[in-house]
């Protein structure tokens, strides 16, 4: 799809469900997204890239950020929280037009439409973070390579992006039919310090959320990473649900996988994608390892994470938007084609670094679904 059919697609996305063409969660689609839950997610997210940044040995500036693909604004609203200025870019007019709609900052949260397959809207080295998520895997290769450049072009000297992008696509018919194991570990090895990152203490029903969690290695052996999401015996992080008497709502939720091996005292971030139960009242989220169809770590002697988080229903300061947004989706027109693409992470790192960029840390950030081996990457000018 060339830049204009793009722009198309995604400006009757914006006029048709804007904010489930945004977060596909399928029981969201037809405009049953609330505004408030959808502008938490963003909340949560931002935290959570906060928090990853902050645990990075490099230093973030504050000042000017720029939200590549901002869509309605649910994360450029959410980094006005973090940073004196906030810039939203976007393809499509009818998304640009809902973001200045829900826009709760005045000038300190400016929203451009961008139509060019650069960003010449901006003058070199004058941003501190630039981020971007959910945007360069619906583009063009060649598209989504420019705006990588374009975005070191407009980073100051040491400022950061922070970008997801999927690598390689893998259909399931491809996936080895023999899936290989993960060695089983021995006793000892089931030692985890579990380090939640950021929790928010309240999160909305029925929402899904990221987390961000540190994890580190407390046995005497490593902990291989599984080849491939099918192996028997995978290494991962999980959550529980439990209620406010210790009781097990949901056993098993979010799974994590590990990025690389990770050796004994080594640690490593990863994001753990959650979702909050139905019903509202007082939870505590339990985060463990697991090694699969083996054991929980916590029941071979280790201390799982657990904190106590209240699950409540929506507030809802945004009456008049969640009416407009429910007009929108109700109009009758056939549904545009999203598209996906992923760039190998080699390639990636090779095109950053040409342009001017340092590959800081690269995480596997499983946003594409799981028929792509996607990453997020965080890079330095
Ligand atoms: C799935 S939404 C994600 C929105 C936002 N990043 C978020 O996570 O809330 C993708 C957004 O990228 C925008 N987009 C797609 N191609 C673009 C391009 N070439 N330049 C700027 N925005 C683009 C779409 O219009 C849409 O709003």
């Amino acid at each position: 799809m060339d830049l204009r059919h793009l722009q198309a697609a995604w400006h009757r996305f914006g006029e048709m469900d804007p904010l489930w063409a945004i977060l596909t969660h399928p029981a969201r689609k037809g405009g049953r997204w609330d505004i408030a839950d959808f502008f938490e997610t963003g909340r949560v997210e931002v935290a959570a890239v906060m928090d990853y940044l902050g645990a990075l040995p490099i230093g973030l500036q504050r000042g000017r950020v720029l939200d590549f693909g901002c869509g309605v604004g649910r994360l450029t609203q959410a980094f006005c929280d973090h940073a004196a200025e906030c810039h939203g870019v976007d393809i499509a007019p009818s998304m640009i037009r809902l973001a200045r709609r829900y826009n709760r900052f005045g000038e300190r949260a400016r929203y451009h439409l961008n139509e060019r397959p650069d960003l010449a809207l901006f003058a070199d080295d004058t941003f501190d973070l630039v981020y971007s998520n959910l945007v360069l895997q619906h583009m063009n290769p060649r598209y989504s390579a420019a705006y990588m450049r374009e975005f070191m072009r407009i980073l100051k000297p040491g400022g950061i992006a922070v970008f997801q992008l999927p690598g390689e696509q893998r259909a399931a018919s491809d996936l080895p039919d023999a899936a290989a194991d993960v060695p089983l570990l021995p006793a000892s090895a089931f030692r985890a310090r579990i380090r939640p990152a950021s929790i928010p203490r309240r999160m909305l029903a029925g929402s899904r959320t990221t987390i961000t969690v540190r994890v580190q290695n407390l046995g005497d052996v490593a902990w291989p990473a599984a080849q491939t999401p099918r192996d028997r015996f995978r290494i991962e992080l999980g959550n529980h649900w439990l209620d406010q008497d210790g009781h097990m709502v949901c056993n098993d939720d979010g799974r994590a996988a590990l990025p690389r091996t990770v050796h004994p005292q080594e640690d490593v971030s990863l994001s753990l994608a959650i979702s909050v139960p139905d019903a509202i009242g007082s939870y505590e989220l339990e985060l463990d390892m697991v090694q699969e169809q083996v054991a929980w770590f916590q029941s071979r002697g280790s201390t799982a994470s657990r904190s106590r988080i209240t699950v409540a229903d929506r507030h809802l300061p945004w009456h008049h938007a969640i009416e407009f947004v429910r007009r929108s989706a109700s109009r009758d027109v056939p549904e545009p084609v999203m598209e996906m693409y992923g760039i190998p992470y080699p390639d990636v790192v090779r095109l950053l670094t040409a342009a001017g960029g340092r590959l800081v840390d690269a995480q596997r950030y499983d946003a594409a679904g799981e028929q792509w081996i996607s990453y997020r990457y965080c890079v330095v000018k």
